[in-house]
């Protein structure tokens, strides 16, 4: 697996407020150049755009489906094992892949036991439909009960990680993927582009990224240290602050990060930014103002978020 991959929620587009034009010409050019440049990951899901994005993703590895590690994930409505066996052949089929590398379980599901998810998964893994089994959003003990039930590794669990979403490293699921050759993807390694300083109070993106807190006036400010930082770093290595954003990311052992790109142009500066290396004093700098990061979210930023949305 690259260390960094390539998101494709935007692919279902609608969410991220793309156009059709992204999805029809510019996702599959995003695709091309990605495997070009050696990105191998791609990871998409059932629910982004509702089969849309997992489709997109397929027609864009035509012919080169060697170059590629095709991850993919099961949205657990009623994950018994039947369900998940039948979910996981229609992505295959949507992505026109025999197998699927990584098949992961989007969300914890607590009303159907992991023995059943875990039995789907077991029975697609047997049946050739899916290589690597993994999870999403899950806590680390829910990982290693997963693991417990499949009976063999869960290779990686996919959870949001950046300088500006540090739960993990609290929970501890870093340092168990470090010590027991287990993976972490990162997703919104860019923290949905705020790490990428170009947003403001006056200029926040809409679309599915309404609803993130992070982008509300106050923790725009909050965040001048953190983006100051990523600036001053990105100033010498002649790169931007999104780039210095990845590679601190997968400066952490076992990684992958899986950002999203709007464009061609977004996807190069990213795969560029597994070439950068940060200094130990760039990344304690990085570091320290993550830890000073402090925005405000849950129910504080509710009231706030809502007002934002509605024009009164
Ligand atoms: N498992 C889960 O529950 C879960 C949840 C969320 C996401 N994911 C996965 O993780 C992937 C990435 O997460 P994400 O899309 O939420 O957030 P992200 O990767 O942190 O942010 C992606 C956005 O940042 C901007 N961007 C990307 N590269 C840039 C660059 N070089 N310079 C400046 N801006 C740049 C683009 O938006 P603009 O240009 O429009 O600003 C892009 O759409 C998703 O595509 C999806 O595959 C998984």
């Amino acid at each position: 697996m690259s260390a960094i991959g390539l998101g494709t929620w935007q692919f279902g587009s609608m969410e991220w407020g793309y156009g059709k034009e992204y999805l029809e010409k510019d996702a599959i050019d995003i695709v091309h150049r990605a495997l070009d440049l050696g990105i191998n990951v791609l990871d998409t899901a059932e629910i982004y755009g509702f089969g849309k994005s997992e489709r997109a993703v397929g027609r864009a590895i035509d012919g080169r489906r060697d170059d590629a590690f095709i991850a993919t994930k099961v949205f657990p409505v009623l994950p018994i094992a039947p369900v998940v066996e039948q979910r996981g052949r229609a992505s295959a089929r949507r992505l026109r892949v025999e197998t699927i590398d990584l098949y992961q379980i989007h969300q914890p599901n607590a009303l159907v036991p992991l023995s059943q998810q875990m039995e789907g998964m077991r029975r697609l893994q047997q049946a050739g439909v899916v290589r690597h089994v993994g999870v999403s959003n899950f806590s680390l003990d829910r990982w290693r009960a997963a693991e417990a039930e499949f009976g063999s590794p869960v290779i990686s669990n996919q959870v949001q990680y950046s300088l500006a979403v540090r739960a993990p490293d609290r929970k501890g699921l870093m340092q168990h993927a470090a010590d027991n050759e287990r993976i972490v993807i990162a997703y919104s390694p860019l923290a949905q582009g705020f790490l990428a300083a170009k947003y403001d109070a006056t200029n926040a993106p809409g679309g599915v990224r309404a609803a993130n807190s992070l982008f509300l006036p106050e923790n725009l400010e909050r965040g001048h240290e953190l983006i100051t930082a990523l600036r001053e770093v990105a100033k010498t290595h002649d790169a931007t602050p999104a780039q210095i954003a990845l590679a601190w990311v997968i400066r952490r052992k076992n990684v992958v990060a899986i950002p999203g790109a709007s464009s061609v142009a977004q996807l190069e500066k990213n795969a560029a930014a597994a070439d950068i290396e940060l200094t130990d004093d760039e990344d304690a700098r990085l570091t320290t103002a993550s830890d000073n990061f402090n925005p405000i979210s849950g129910p504080r930023a509710l009231p706030k978020l809502l007002r934002k949305r509605l024009p009164f």
